[in-house]
């Protein structure tokens, strides 16, 4: 049976932002139900939920303080069952995100663990036995919490203060207080994990994209222990729910794609490179021609040769972390990264917004988002008030909105043919009838020079060999072509060329083309 991630393109939404159907300024589950039709008219067939459980929100709901109940902003569990009922009877698939590395100073987990008498919880977390032996000096760990608690230790930190790292044990345990990673309270641990990832699997969810994958062993090197880790919960899913996903937050597929996860993010942080392609001083894709995109395609390769067959690397438009994408490329730019990311291996993934472009605001931070806040204002759907995300004062919005003249909203994007909106719906339309262009095509670059346009790749499925040639510069290119034309099957800005041997691309053009090898 194929699998569903060969013909999925996902669709991030950051629930604070994507619509607000009760009035209250914030976005909600029956929201994203009544979206639902337009995700899928955008040619989208899965969703990532950013975490919609109860957290006091000092990280936007990455500090969870019930792993198992939807934050009563967002609405109910039954409200979460019907969002997944409703996404499966259109074919859709729902993953939620899972954070294994760390809760909120607020889960009772924690609370329990902080008290100085000993009880089921005491060892959920990292603490030292001494308030005067720092944890935070272990690699691994982002900082600690002491003297705050009436336990007498000092606490480790996955990420924020508010952040509390569970413990799945140290790989070469040196200190009395550290766990061995096969510690009944490291393996209690790792069952807590697989009964979340359970309970939300048996009401309907299809996986889940992990938070920080590769952050759970500390001391761990290489990350060997990390790897076994989620080896063993892949086992488990593959027995429990074969047909459910993991995609890591790690941007490390030599790692994550060992390790069992179904597919890994490249990222804003990594050895990947993926910000010299968008978000740098030169982004490759900027009119200008003054990118660099030869470092990415050789970690990609190296990457992909690694782990062919394993797993599948996927290259998001941007997520909650990062930047907008808008803030670097105008439109007609966009309009070639789709054209990339929409013809590239692994499942594709649309941040919410960036398919009419919508630009990154310097905003103040909201829930612990700091410079991350002005790539997560509400969704402009159309001209109404705050663009029809929600019927309350503006002020009452989870952040505020683009107020600037020339600021994109879905309806308007809708009806101009020429809108990068409409080349996106033509592009995913695209790939799903082309099964060389699907997750698990192969790729080989056939031209990507240091510092040089075109960007030419090969995809491939059985007989199937689609050419890809992208050209994001203004100046007219040529390169080397040992394939000959059989079938151009779309062209963006003007069409390419292929003769005697060579590929002319035009200025910011770019083409799909079924070829056959030169026969000699
Ligand atoms: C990565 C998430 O994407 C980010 O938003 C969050 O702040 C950190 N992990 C901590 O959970």
């Amino acid at each position: 049976m194929k699998h569903w991630l060969e013909q999925t393109i996902f669709y991030e939404i950051y629930p604070q932002s994507f619509y607000d159907s009760n009035g209250d300024g914030i976005g909600d589950i029956a929201g994203i139900i009544a979206k639902l039709d337009y995700i899928c008219e955008l040619g989208c067939n899965a969703l990532w939920l950013n975490p919609c459980y109860l957290s006091p929100f000092g990280d936007a709901g990455y500090d969870v303080s019930d792993y198992c109940l939807v934050a009563p902003r967002y609405g109910t569990n039954e409200d979460l069952e019907n969002l997944f009922k409703e996404a499966h009877m259109r074919d859709m698939h729902v993953i939620l995100d899972l954070v294994p590395g760390h809760t909120s100073t607020e889960h009772p987990w924690f609370k329990e663990s902080c008290k100085d008498t000993e009880n089921e919880y005491s060892k959920r977390y990292i603490w030292t036995d001494s308030i005067w032996t720092d944890v935070a000096k272990f690699d691994g760990i982002a900082g600690s919490l002491r003297g705050l608690y009436p336990r007498y230790g000092s606490v480790a930190v996955n990420f924020f203060s508010n952040q509390p790292a569970l413990n799945y044990g140290f790989a070469n345990p040196t200190e009395e207080w550290q766990s061995a990673v096969d510690s009944p309270e490291a393996l209690a641990t790792r069952q807590a994990i697989k009964d979340i990832m359970a309970f939300w699997l048996s009401k309907g969810c299809d996986g889940f994209r992990v938070d920080m994958a590769g952050s759970l062993v500390k001391n761990d090197y290489e990350n060997v222990e990390t790897i076994k880790l989620w080896q063993d919960i892949r086992q488990f899913l593959d027995e429990t729910y074969p047909q459910s996903v993991l995609i890591s937050e790690w941007g490390e597929p030599n790692k994550s794609l060992m390790a069992g996860f179904h597919m890994d993010f490249l990222l804003h942080f990594g050895p990947s490179h993926y910000m010299d392609l968008f978000r740098c001083e030169n982004p490759y894709f900027r009119k200008d021609g003054k990118g660099n995109a030869y470092e990415f395609m050789k970690v990609y390769m190296q990457n992909y040769t690694l782990t062919n067959k394993k797993g599948l690397i996927c290259i998001p438009s941007g997520n909650h972390d990062m930047q907008r994408i808008g803030k670097y490329l105008d439109d007609e730019e966009l309009k070639l990264v789709f054209a990339f990311l929409l013809s590239m291996p692994g499942a594709p993934f649309i941040y919410y917004g960036d398919e009419i472009g919508m630009n990154h605001l310097s905003i103040p931070s909201v829930e612990g988002g700091y410079d991350r806040t002005g790539a997560r204002t509400p969704m402009q759907w159309n001209s109404e008030k705050n663009y029809g995300f929600s019927t309350a004062p503006a002020e009452k919005l989870y952040t505020s909105q683009d107020l600037s003249e020339d600021a994109p909203y879905v309806s308007e994007k809708i009806r101009d043919k020429n809108s990068l909106w409409n080349e996106i719906q033509k592009l995913c339309k695209l790939r799903k009838n082309f099964s060389a262009l699907s997750a698990f095509g192969t790729i080989s670059f056939v031209y990507c020079e240091p510092e040089s346009y075109p960007l030419v790749y090969l995809r491939t499925a059985g007989d199937e060999k689609i050419l890809i040639a992208l050209n994001p510069s203004e100046k007219e290119t040529e390169c080397p072509c040992p394939y000959q034309l059989e079938e151009i099957i779309y062209t963006l800005g003007k069409s390419i060329k292929i003769t005697d041997g060579k590929l002319y691309v035009p200025a910011q053009s770019g083409g799909f083309i079924k070829v056959n090898e030169i026969e000699n």
